[in-house]
């Protein structure tokens, strides 16, 4: 067994089979362990033991109404949740999965109630990290997962941002590295009449729409700041404990204007941080909230986050950037 650090009494693993295959022991006793995905950490839980399911609310403070997602480690798992199977839902998941893409189907009846809330549907994804399917395989049953974090903070994108809140609340974190994604899997709604986009996440609304071949309704407007219908996320409150000012507007026009607020808040004794806009490329999300969080652990009286043209997934992380905002100033 490598070697294993234990804080708090939550142990954690270096990522190797051995400590997989504990952490799947773990599970399977019906404890939590946080695990790496491509887009940021989960707290996993056997999602058939109600029980467990019902200890994930405990460790996060999360509100009882909050349903949770299933994580599968192949396709065929899915049907072990849910009661039936779209032709669309097949479709996503081949071209998708593994993947960001949730999909909220009807619930098998088996499924204990804790896993979606009470509601008659279930959210089901397959990662796209080994460790992540790694560990869904050596528990043999699916996990269920939401962020690894306390309940209305930022989503963690690296081992020790979940061990700042969870140590001594898990059992376990299991270390993957950093997140490449960084932003939240994308939930989309396959239970009613029409496909519906729950949450906006990392795969964009175009590619949903490109394969399916059809318009997709959205519940939540990419950058406009309207709120969203899945369950749990209608009342958001900022995940930030730093007030955040977004400058937003045309780049040169908004550089200038953060320069400016940036001096002004620091000549009138102001701890301030700064938030550039993101150089872009796959890891834009993951480093630019890694570097929030990092501001916000800092003692800091304001974060000052210049916007930028959004562009695939850059349009979920303005959104989020948005909705955490106490001011939007337009340069
Ligand atoms: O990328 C992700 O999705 C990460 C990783 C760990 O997979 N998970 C995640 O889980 O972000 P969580 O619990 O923080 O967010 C799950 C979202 C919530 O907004 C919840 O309301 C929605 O999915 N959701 C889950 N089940 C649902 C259902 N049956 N119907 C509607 N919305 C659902
Ligand atoms: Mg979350």
């Amino acid at each position: 067994m490598p070697k294993v650090l234990s804080i708090n009494g939550t142990l954690l693993f270096p990522p190797a089979r051995k400590t997989i295959v504990a952490a799947a022991g773990l599970i399977r006793r019906g404890g939590l362990v946080a695990f790496p995905t491509e887009t940021v950490y989960g707290l996993g839980a056997d999602a058939t033991a109600g029980r467990a399911v019902a200890r994930i609310f405990e460790a996060k403070g999360r509100p009882p109404g909050k349903p949770l997602i299933v994580h599968v480690a192949d396709p065929g798992q899915v049907r072990q949740v849910t009661a039936s199977l779209p032709g669309e839902a097949l479709e996503l998941m081949h071209r998708f999965w593994p993947g960001p893409l949730s999909l909220v189907l009807p619930r098998s009846a088996e499924l204990p109630p804790e896993v979606s809330a009470g509601l008659s549907t279930v959210a089901v994804r397959m990662p796209a990290h080994p460790v992540a399917l790694g560990l869904i395989r050596a528990a043999g049953v699916p996990l269920a997962a939401p962020s690894a974090n306390r309940s209305g903070r930022l989503s963690p994108t690296e081992a020790r941002h979940v061990l700042e809140e969870l140590a001594g609340r898990i059992e376990a974190v299991l270390d993957g590295g950093p997140c490449t994604v960084g932003v939240e899997s994308t939930v989309l709604d396959l239970s009613g009449a029409r496909p519906l986009i729950l949450r906006s996440g990392a795969i964009t609304r175009a590619q949903l729409e490109k394969a399916l071949g059809t318009e997709i309704g959205c519940a939540v407007k990419g950058a406009g700041g309207a709120l969203s219908v899945a369950p749990g996320l209608h009342c958001h409150r900022s995940f930030l404990r730093t007030p955040l000012i977004l400058v937003t507007g045309p780049r040169k026009r908004r550089r200038a204007l953060l320069g400016a607020l940036t001096a002004g808040y620091r000549r009138r004794g102001f701890r301030v941080g700064v938030l550039p806009a993101p150089p872009g490329g796959r890891r834009l999300a993951g480093a630019l909230f890694a570097s929030l969080r990092r501001l916000d652990r800092g003692a800091l009286d304001l974060i000052l986050a210049e916007g930028f043209s959004p562009r695939g997934v850059g349009e979920t992380v303005l959104h989020r950037l948005r909705q955490a905002a106490v001011r939007i100033i337009k340069a």
